[in-house]
């Protein structure tokens, strides 16, 4: 069991200490966040109370596998704690989310808890956020025009395809990569993107962090 070293599965771990009987979850979505899933699946079986709220179809599926109870929004109001990955954290916390195309859900379970819990190896640590192309999720009419307003800020909008097709979100939308190179204000790019026509939501999670967990070396970084 020697992968049981990797930072993702240490910061996954983690993560369980902020968990109690009794809460609502967020469960994001990710390869970081299968392995959460994983330790929560033991602790279910072992006893723990919660019930979780899925960011993806992925993770509902995943989550429904491993006996996790899931709600809804129309069940609870708020969520205790969230915990997701990311594809990106800058030293202010500002995250790049989206890799695996459901930022919105996600954005909306991170708006809706009291603690934000984002759990990364150590990989994913940047000094200014847009190593990646920033995701941005949008309507698919019109998507053309859409990606036209986008290129106006100076980026490049790459339609997010699978198997040639386009990827299509659980929201039924697209996903257009815009590689803008290093982001200088992320908050002022996310405002200014998000006022577009057609735009959805953007992958910028921005001042929507409370704990990040980092693993280095085989130990667990608790920033907040
Ligand atoms: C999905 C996300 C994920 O949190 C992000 O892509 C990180 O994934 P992984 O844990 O597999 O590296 O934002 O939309």
């Amino acid at each position: 069991m020697t992968h049981h070293n990797s930072g993702k599965q240490i910061v996954a771990h983690a993560a369980l200490s902020y968990v109690q009987s009794g809460m609502t979850l967020g469960l994001g979505t990710g390869s970081t966040v299968h392995y959460f899933l994983e330790e929560l699946k033991r602790c279910v079986r072992e006893g723990l109370h919660i019930q979780g709220i899925p960011t993806s179809k992925q993770t509902e599926k995943l989550a429904e596998a491993y006996g996790i109870p899931l709600t809804d929004f129309s069940k609870v109001t708020k969520i205790d704690v969230a915990i997701d990955g990311a594809d990106e954290v800058d030293p202010d916390f500002q995250l790049m989310k989206g890799g695996g195309g459901s930022l919105v859900r996600e954005k909306i379970v991170a708006e809706a808890a009291d603690k934000r819990i984002i759990i990364v190896d150590n990989t994913k640590s940047v000094d200014k956020l847009g190593r990646f192309p920033l995701p941005v999720e949008v309507v698919p009419f019109g998507w053309q025009k859409t990606a036209s307003y986008l290129e106006r800020f100076g980026c490049t909008p790459v339609l997010r395809k699978v198997n040639q097709q386009p990827f299509v979100s659980d929201n039924g939308n697209y996903i257009l990569d815009c590689a803008f190179g290093s982001i200088e204000h992320p908050k002022t790019l996310h405002g200014q993107l998000k006022q577009l026509v057609g735009v959805v939501e953007t992958g910028l999670f921005i001042d929507m962090t409370d704990i990040v967990l980092t693993a280095n070396n085989g130990v667990v970084e608790r920033q907040i």
